[in-house]
């Protein structure tokens, strides 16, 4: 492989919307960006493009499309699933988040129940955005509430105001059990804190795709906001599961964020595979995968603001393409690779010593972003710092350095993006996840995987019944059908 400087490169540098992905630290010649691109073609990624935007059941193992593009299709274009349009409801939904941004007064804590693909989209998003320098936020206390373990819940409850507390219940399913757990938690915690029914009711809300079942759990009707099978979870921020976007910063930044991903759409539906970022991203991965083998790869966003971007990718790529068989159970070569990451320049001290001298080729998506993320008087000089670590970093993981001493050498060839953000506010964070979302289905279509399904989760839910079941009872449990020799010594441990 060699790591040629941008002018040389014949693939380097391609824009979109004031995007730019600078590929010239791939090390791939005009040559390799032909054949790429020919595997490509062969691989018919253009006819699953036209496929995915057009409403086919490409989530094949569901039978159903995967069409959470339409909701960011904010010029209301028909939208067809199985023949009927879905912007109307999709537009209904709109209305209704909007006069809900209007209508919460007073309100201190919102907490945000749900997990995975119902907690990484909003949490990054609100997490991101409040970096955002003169971003209006109305100053709630938004929670994410996620995990079972009780010390999140304890922090949150220690820190709401039960009497103007909101509560949005959020799960694709209303079957999750943390989610439902917890959300059982947080309403006994309202009505130990006085409130009556009907000042909990006024409280509940839900987004769901299972309606029936919020309704069961005794959640007003006019406070369920739906969304539907044909959205995956890990896509499902662009639906009501991002209201607390609109809630914090206003329907108008909630529009943005949602049209800095139709840009991407835009461009990922339309643009020929050669100037189409989230398909060279991902023919760059292919690349380093079938030629180094390599088995894994780190995003690294020099932004604070996007410290949970790796975690929402990671849901992102390894949920949908982190899979041993295609769309026919046929065995694949390749799927996804392991995805880290964290911040930069933080990441610099912590796991970039093995990035450069360790005996993986590691490759990186490095993200930057042009302007600085405050308005402090350090922030220009703060920022040039962070951008030229950025630009070492990359230059130093390519060229590598030769010296006498092993342990001071830099074998160099590794391989690395750099994407340039212009700035990072709703349309740009947007228009990011968008990119990243279109990358994974690019790479899910080059390995012919279907990346809108999770089978591998289920079993780890079903063996955990019987489990809790042993620890509830406590006592000493033998090996059985569902639980093994060593579990089984396992929960003998934990019941002693
Ligand atoms: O168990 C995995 C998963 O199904 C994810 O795909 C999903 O994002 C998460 O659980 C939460 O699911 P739900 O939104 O249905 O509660």
């Amino acid at each position: 492989m060699s790591l040629k400087p941008a002018a040389q490169n014949s693939q380097p540098l391609h824009q979109t919307n004031g995007i730019a992905l600078d590929s010239a630290y791939q090390g791939i010649d005009a040559a390799g960006w032909t054949s790429l691109f020919q595997q490509a073609r062969k691989a018919h990624l253009e006819q699953f493009i036209a496929d995915l935007f057009s409403g086919k059941h490409i989530n094949n193992s569901e039978d159903r499309p995967a069409l959470h593009s339409a909701l960011r299709n904010l010029d209301k274009s028909p939208v067809l699933v199985d023949g009927k349009d879905v912007m109307p409801d999709v537009a209904e939904v709109w209305h209704r988040i909007e006069a809900l941004c209007n209508k919460w007064v007073g309100v201190t804590d919102v907490i945000h129940i749900g997990i995975g693909g119902s907690d990484f989209g909003p949490r990054l998003a609100i997490e991101a955005l409040a970096h955002v320098p003169d971003i209006e936020s109305r100053g709630m206390r938004m929670h994410f509430l996620a995990n079972i373990d009780t010390a999140e819940l304890n922090r949150i409850l220690q820190r709401a105001l039960p009497h103007s507390t909101k509560v949005i219940i959020v799960s694709k399913s209303f079957t999750t059990l943390e989610t439902t757990m917890n959300a059982k938690a947080v309403v006994k915690w309202l009505k130990n804190n006085g409130l009556t029914d009907s000042q909990v009711s006024k409280s509940l809300f839900a987004v769901t795709a299972n309606v029936p079942a919020a309704e069961a759990f005794g959640i007003e009707q006019d406070h369920i906001y739906p969304f539907w099978d044909w959205v995956g979870g890990r896509y499902s921020v662009w639906s009501a599961v991002g209201l607390p976007i609109a809630l914090q910063y206003g329907f108008d930044t909630f529009k943005e964020f949602l049209s800095g991903a139709q840009a991407i759409d835009q461009h990922f539906k339309t643009a020929p595979l050669e100037e189409n970022l989230p398909v060279i991203m991902a023919l760059s991965l292919l690349y380093q995968q079938e030629k180094h083998h390599i088995k894994s790869y780190a995003v690294i966003p020099y932004a604070d603001a996007l410290d949970w971007f790796p975690k929402w990718l990671q849901q992102l790529d390894m949920e949908s393409n982190g899979k041993s068989v295609d769309r026919d159970g046929k065995l694949v070569k390749f799927s996804c690779p392991v995805v880290f990451g964290s911040s930069g320049s933080n990441a610099q001290h912590s796991y970039f010593q093995l990035l450069h001298q360790g005996t993986e080729i590691i490759p990186i998506d490095f993200i930057a972003v042009r302007e600085p993320m405050s308005h402090l008087p350090e922030a220009k000089a703060h920022h040039r710092i962070l951008l030229s670590n950025c630009l070492a970093q990359a230059q130093a993981l390519a060229n590598g350095k030769k010296t006498d001493n092993p342990n001071n050498t830099y074998p160099g060839k590794r391989p690395s993006n750099l994407l340039i953000l212009p700035k990072l506010n709703a349309f740009y964070l947007g228009a990011l996840l968008a990119l990243y979302e279109s990358r994974t289905a690019a790479l899910g279509a080059l390995w012919n995987i279907n990346s809108f399904d999770q089978p591998g989760v289920e079993l780890g839910k079903v063996l955990a019944k019987p489990i809790e079941a042993a620890l509830k009872d406590g006592g000493t449990v033998q090996a059985n059908a569902g639980i093994d020799e060593v579990t089984a010594a396992r929960i003998n441990l934990f019941n002693q």
